[in-house]
């Protein structure tokens, strides 16, 4: 089991933020989490990694439950990727330094690193297709080449468990099938992390995304495999309103399934 979530409330004040959240994931499966802006989806993923505490309810994360066991290692092998993050690197760094300081969970490269840990770096970098971004300084890439970057920068850790949070905000159509090719070459390499990938964008849910949890106002609408979920009449039901007519990507997405 990857991440089984019991009976999770998590509550600020007054506000309800998630109501009875139950998921397990899986080892071998890979989940799109599928939500309106607003929904809980990152509150969800922040309760995975560690960063906030349920209000009530029980969370174990490849098979670490927690409150027993020192978060700080936990974190080391939960990779995240979001364009959130992308305000905390230093630009000026050189792209394959910021896919090494993946290895000591720093936004730059402080330590020296060894020369395997480079090697992977580099390895990593030529086989997702980057190698000529070597030596180039971050803030001198696109958003699309930064988040590859990124998810290579996750890599280094060797993470068990994936977190894609919205990683295609802000790219032009070709940056974004770009970045899901990578999404999908990730997923076809050896030893593979189970990926979660969010989004409010149905189109971006690559068929490698068996699964689906749906989240509306911070509840589970639905849970399962997104061929059954994602169809007109779902995501009618799910949306409260029928599809536009005019999203046409969103429309050929559903009548491809
Ligand atoms: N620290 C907080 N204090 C109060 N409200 C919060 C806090 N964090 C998130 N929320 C609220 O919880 C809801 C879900 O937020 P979030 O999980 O970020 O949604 P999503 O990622 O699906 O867009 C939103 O209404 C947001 O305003
Ligand atoms: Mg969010």
């Amino acid at each position: 089991m990857v991440i089984e979530i019991k009976n999770v409330n998590y509550q600020r004040k007054n506000k309800k933020i998630l109501k009875n959240i139950n998921w397990s994931v899986q080892s071998g499966e890979h989940w799109a989490l599928l939500g309106l802006n607003g929904s809980g989806k990152t509150t969800l993923l922040n309760i995975i990694n560690g960063y906030i505490w349920p209000t009530t309810g029980e969370v174990t994360v490849l098979g670490k439950q927690f409150g027993t066991y020192p978060l700080g290692e936990l974190r080391k092998i939960i990779g995240w990727v979001s364009t959130s993050m992308q305000d905390k690197l230093y630009g000026d760094e050189y792209t394959e330094n910021i896919v090494l300081s993946g290895l000591f969970a720093s936004p730059r490269l402080y330590e020296d690193p060894e020369q395997a840990d480079v090697d992977r770096a580099l390895t990593l970098m030529e086989e997702f297709g980057l190698s000529s971004f070597i030596h180039r300084r971050y803030a001198t890439l696109s958003q699309g080449e930064k988040q590859k970057i990124l998810i290579l920068r996750a890599l280094m850790a060797n993470p068990k468990l994936l977190i894609l949070d919205e990683p295609c905000t802000g790219l032009d159509v070709f940056a974004r099938e770009q970045l899901l090719e990578t999404v999908e070459q990730l997923s076809k390499q050896e030893d593979a992390p189970t990926l979660i990938y969010v989004t409010h964008h149905i189109e971006e849910i690559l068929p490698l995304f068996k699964n689906t949890l749906m989240i509306r106002r911070g509840e589970i609408f639905k849970s399962g495999a997104t061929n059954k979920l994602l169809t007109e009449e779902g995501l009618t039901e799910f949306f409260e309103a029928p599809l536009p007519e005019r999203a046409m990507f969103l429309r050929q997405f559903v009548s491809q399934r």
